[in-house]
């Protein structure tokens, strides 16, 4: 067949109107229609961590209590994967997408192609570039902890009940995730005011145990003189006591643990006395996670934070604590 000229500029000028009303009809919020179940997609980091694992679990069972089916992923510690992952449920016409972002910037592009086909996305845990996209505008909210309150509340305990101790070595998340970037800021900010106390060196352990011990072994043989390290997980901080102890020395005593997360590991850590403090940090997303997507099917105005609670663990009430740690 052929195409006249005039054919296709009639076609182009249909293909131009057609993407300006994509676009209008998306330049707010995609709306989700009141339903008695959804397909919804939980776009997972990784797995590499009983967090990870407490978190899906939480995702899984809350959507099987509802009769909601899942669509799940699990990106295995690649924000391309992610990326991709959140394509594919868009693909496949979910309802609704769960995502917690690896990285800060790289999920950006996945959360437009989902506002773009008319799909919300709710982030949960991590967060993304607040001048790249919005809650309420570009996504429906965050759920998740303050984790620049954790970071202050630890630099709290520490400066408090340090004894002495002073020189830190610091083992930070992932780079670009919103948990490292924040932790760090929360910690750093709070000992700012307290100059007894030096960071002697912050490297990242990648959220992962063996790398944690990896780099707390290097960072001890640069740093012998460190008395207290400062882990932005559960996950790095466990790695950390195998390095202090193939230093020859003693995990609680000659250096001062504090992590974030609050497993089951870690309390009983802080029983046995190898790890000082650790401030929470929920896994358990489900319930919270499912009613917020209810609530934004009913209409309901859905604030931009919605903000887990987080204990905070010490000897004064791990043994109290252990049998609720996820
Ligand atoms: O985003 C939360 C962090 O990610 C948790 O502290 C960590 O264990 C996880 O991998």
């Amino acid at each position: 067949m052929r195409i006249s000229r005039r054919n296709l500029m009639i076609s182009a000028a249909a293909a131009s109107a057609a993407s300006a009303f994509a676009r209008a009809a998306f330049a707010e919020l995609p709306p989700l229609a009141k339903k008695d179940t959804y397909k919804v997609g939980f776009a997972q980091t990784e797995s590499n961590n009983p967090w990870r694992l407490a978190q899906t679990k939480s995702m899984q069972d809350e959507a099987a209590a509802r009769g909601w089916q899942l669509v799940y992923t699990d990106a295995a510690g690649s924000a391309a994967k992610q990326v991709a992952d959140v394509n594919s449920m868009i693909a496949q016409g979910v309802d609704l997408i769960f995502l917690a972002p690896r990285e800060e910037k790289p999920l950006i592009p996945a959360i437009m192609a989902a506002k773009g086909a008319g799909i919300p996305v709710i982030l949960l845990d991590r967060n993304v570039d607040q001048s790249l996209a919005q809650a309420g505008v570009d996504y429906v909210t965050f759920i998740g902890s303050d984790f620049i309150e954790e970071g202050r509340r630890v630099a709290e305990w520490m400066v408090t009940n340090a004894g002495g101790k002073s020189k830190i070595l610091q083992l930070e998340g992932t780079t670009g995730s919103s948990p490292a970037n924040d932790r760090k800021k929360g910690f750093d900010d709070y000992i700012a005011a307290h100059p007894e106390f030096v960071l002697l060196a912050s490297q990242t352990g990648d959220f992962a145990r063996d790398k944690g011990r990896q780099v707390a072994e290097t960072l001890l043989q640069a740093h012998p003189d460190a008395d207290i390290i400062y882990a932005h997980n559960d996950e790095m901080a466990i790695g950390a006591i195998s390095a202090v102890e193939a230093a020859g020395k003693v995990a609680g005593q000659d250096v001062m643990i504090l992590s974030i997360d609050g497993g089951k590991e870690i309390v009983q850590l802080i029983i046995d006395g190898k790890v000082a403090a650790v401030c929470e940090c929920s896994p358990l997303f489900g319930p919270k996670a499912f009613d917020t997507a209810v609530a934004y099917a009913n209409g309901e105005e859905i604030p931009p934070k919605l903000i887990n609670p987080d204990r905070f663990f010490d000897a004064s009430n791990a043994a109290e604590m252990l049998a609720t740690a996820y």
